[in-house]
C-alpha cells in the first residue's frame, strides 16, 4: 500500500466522514444493533460513539493499518470490546451464523466485490439478523447520475477504489438478503456536491431457516 492509500487517504477519509451532519444518520443507522456486532470497513471507528447499550462487542474488518490506528482513541473510549477480526470483508474469518447484527457505513462503495462481501456478511449473521447500512451511491436524478458516471473513474483513482454509482439495494438483493428497507436522500449542501451526497440508509435481513425473514 503506497503513501497515498496507506497514509494520506485514511486521514482525509477520517476528516471528511467526521462531518457533524453525518452524526444523526450514524446514530439512526446504529439504532437497534445488539449483541455481537460485525462491522465491515471499520475505518477510523466513527460509529463507536453511536452504538446502543445492547451491543456486547464489535468485531471489525478493516484492511488499512493507518485507519485502524486512527481508531485507537475511539476504541479506548468505547464501553464495549472492539477487536480487529480481519482485513477483507470478501472473506470473513468467522463461523457461519455467529453474529447478532452487522454494520456497514460508507464501505460498499469501496470494497472491490461488494456482493461477495455481502454474501459473507449474510453467512456469518444468525438467521433473521439485520445488517444496518449507511452508504453513498447512485442518485435517482438523471443529471446527478450522469455526473456520477463522469466523475467515477477519477474518484476510483483518487479515493482508493471508491465508486459513486453503486446501488446498495441492488447489491443487497443480488447477495440474497431480504426485507431490504432503504431510504434515500441528499445531504444538505450545494448542488455541486450531489454526486457524492446521495445517501442510502436502512436495513436488510438474512433469511430464516424456513425462508425469508418475517416482518
Ligand atoms: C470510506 S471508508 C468508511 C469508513 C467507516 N466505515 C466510516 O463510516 O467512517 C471505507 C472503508 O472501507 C475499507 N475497505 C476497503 N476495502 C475493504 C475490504 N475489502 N474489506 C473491508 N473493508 C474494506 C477502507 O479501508 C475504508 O476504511
Amino acid at each position: 500500500m503506497g503513501l497515498w492509500t496507506g497514509h494520506v487517504l485514511p486521514r482525509l477519509t477520517d476528516r471528511s466522514l467526521r462531518a457533524p451532519g453525518l452524526d444523526p444518520l450514524r446514530e439512526r443507522t446504529c439504532r437497534g444493533l445488539h449483541g455481537r456486532v460485525l462491522e465491515i470497513g471499520f475505518g477510523s471507528g466513527l460509529n463507536l460513539a453511536h452504538l446502543p447499550a445492547g451491543v456486547s462487542g464489535v468485531d471489525a474488518v478493516e484492511p488499512v493499518d493507518a485507519a485502524w490506528r486512527l481508531s485507537a482513541a475511539r476504541r479506548a473510549a468505547s464501553p464495549v470490546p472492539v477487536r480487529r477480526l480481519g482485513l477483507d470483508a470478501q472473506g470473513i474469518p468467522a463461523e457461519t451464523a455467529s453474529y447478532d447484527a452487522a454494520l456497514s457505513t460508507f464501505s460498499l462503495c469501496t470494497i472491490p466485490d461488494p456482493v461477495r462481501a455481502l454474501r459473507e456478511v449474510a453467512r456469518v449473521l444468525r438467521p433473521g439478523a439485520s445488517l444496518h447500512l449507511l452508504e453513498h451511491g447512485s442518485a435517482p436524478d438523471g443529471s446527478v447520475a450522469r455526473w456520477q458516471r463522469r466523475c467515477e473513474p477519477l474518484q476510483r483513482c483518487v479515493c482508493g477504489g471508491c465508486h459513486l454509482t453503486r446501488d446498495p439495494a441492488a447489491l443487497l438483493e443480488e447477495a440474497g438478503l431480504s426485507d431490504v428497507t432503504l431510504r434515500g436522500g441528499y445531504l444538505p449542501g450545494p448542488a455541486l456536491g450531489r454526486p457524492w451526497g446521495y445517501l442510502h440508509h436502512g436495513r436488510a435481513r438474512t433469511g430464516t431457516a424456513s425462508g425469508p425473514a418475517a416482518g
